[in-house]
């Protein structure tokens, strides 16, 4: 299995990314590889609506996300992990989120790309300070929209709550137990 890990929080080594690798050790106990990205520290932009992908399902805007568009078409994976910014992802996030509408127009209007859903894996690590019971309604909404233009079943999650300093979630070894837990279902048999 290879994944694509999507490391949405704007702050390196942050509670976001530690247990998104904490998810791909796990993973690659199962012999999983993956391409991690930084989103906060490439450039991709937001989407401007000029819906020039559905003339040929491809984005114009020359910046990073023409290569991710490969690794997103190509994953076995895509495991999307963004802090709660406002009820919803970041707008780092919320920008490669956006710009898959090349890929829903792919998928959708110009029917030229049919994915194989039933073996591609869509995963979403969440994490927020607050404890209310909504905490994770917008982005779990948005990450099904998103898994499903992008080709990939929605096979799982892993949503934490109570986390505002950053590393914070260090301090938690269960949290890191259970990322570690999520990549193993992600990727063993
Ligand atoms: C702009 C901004 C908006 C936030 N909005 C929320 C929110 O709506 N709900 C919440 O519980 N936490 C909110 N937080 C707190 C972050 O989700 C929390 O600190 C999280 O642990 C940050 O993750 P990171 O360490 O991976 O960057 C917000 C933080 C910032 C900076």
């Amino acid at each position: 299995m290879h994944i694509l890990a999507i490391m949405g929080s704007p702050r390196r080594e942050s509670n976001t990314e530690l247990l998104l690798d904490a998810t791909l050790r796990g993973a690659a106990e199962c012999g999983a590889t993956a391409d991690k990205i930084v989103i906060c520290e490439m450039n991709i932009n937001p989407c401007v609506e000029c819906y020039a992908c559905a003339v040929d399902g491809t984005c114009p805007i020359p910046d990073d996300m023409s290569l991710i568009y490969d690794q997103l078409v190509s994953a076995d994976c895509v495991l999307l992990a963004s802090p709660i910014f406002f009820y919803g992802l970041t707008a780092q996030a919320k920008a490669l989120v956006d710009r898959c509408q090349a890929l829903w127009v792919r998928r959708y209007m110009l029917k030229c790309w049919q994915p194989d859903v039933a073996s591609r894996k869509g995963a979403i690590i969440a994490v927020g300070a607050t404890r209310g019971a909504r905490l994770f309604d917008g982005v779990l909404l948005t990450a099904k929209y998103f898994f499903d233009a992008v080709g990939v079943q929605f096979a799982d999650q892993l949503l934490v709550k109570g986390m505002e300093e950053r590393a914070q979630v260090i301090d938690q070894p269960g949290q890191i137990d259970e990322a570690v837990e999520l990549g193993r279902r992600l990727a063993c048999p």
